[in-house]
């Protein structure tokens, strides 16, 4: 059984890290959460006042920044502090997407997703994976749900976190996040053409999880 590499991307919301968390889980693979390294970019440029359309200011911030997952919890680190709970809300949220789409930002997390998959024994999610990070894994999933659904699982999510958030904003965030994400020249999210297309909307998380399972039991 040789350690294989999985991508799963898919628009906001879609029930992506859920799935990707319990793979990992059941095959013993480490799991590489991209979107959290992209948030904790955000937050650094964030918190240092950096203007997106200063491109030395903003490679002069990424000399700066150190991106790790802990290994116990994997919550990410940005220059080692635990900063998994703030990249969650809405200001990071807001950003995140026009800074995802600056080419400096994204060389830099590719080459890193690429250096920390390159064993194999691996499950990455993201909007990249399949089509740019890992064009060859082993298997490709593309993950996708009606709008309102992920709506509701997002919302479900923040406010289990104790975050008070309007069902609008979330709506909204979801809606521009995955305009940005599939419009952008630079790795737009799209469906690799050898990627398998999951569709959640009327399966439960567990069933996700089942068929993801049953696609991987089938390469072995
Ligand atoms: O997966 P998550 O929703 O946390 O990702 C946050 C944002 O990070 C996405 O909306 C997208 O702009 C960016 N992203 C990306 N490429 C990836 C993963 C995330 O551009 N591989």
């Amino acid at each position: 059984n040789k350690p294989l590499t999985i991508a799963i991307d898919g628009y906001s919301a879609c029930g992506k890290s859920t799935l990707a968390r319990a793979l990992a889980k059941r095959l013993g693979y480490s799991y590489i959460d991209t979107g959290a390294m992209y948030r904790a970019v955000t937050l650094h440029l964030q918190r240092q006042n950096v203007d997106l359309d200063d491109e030395g200011a903003v490679a002069g911030a990424m000399q700066s920044l150190r991106i790790t997952f802990r290994p116990s919890d994997n919550h990410v680190l940005l220059n080692g502090e635990d900063v998994e709970s703030e990249i969650r809300g809405l200001a990071v949220s807001k950003l995140v997407s026009p800074v995802a789409a600056l080419s400096i930002v994204r060389r830099a997390m590719v080459e890193q997703q690429r250096q920390m998959g390159k064993d194999g024994g691996v499950i990455l999610d993201g909007r990249d994976i399949g089509t740019v990070v890992f064009p060859d894994a082993d298997l490709k999933l593309f993950v996708t749900a009606d709008l309102d659904t992920r709506v509701d699982r997002r919302l479900r999510e923040l406010r289990g976190a104790g975050r008070e958030v309007q069902r609008v904003d979330v709506a909204a965030n979801l809606e521009e996040r995955d305009y940005i994400d599939s419009h952008r020249d630079d790795s737009p999210l799209r469906q690799a053409d050898d990627a398998i297309l999951l569709d959640n909307t009327d399966l439960g998380l567990d069933e996700l999880v089942d068929r993801g399972a049953a696609l991987v039991a089938d390469l072995r």
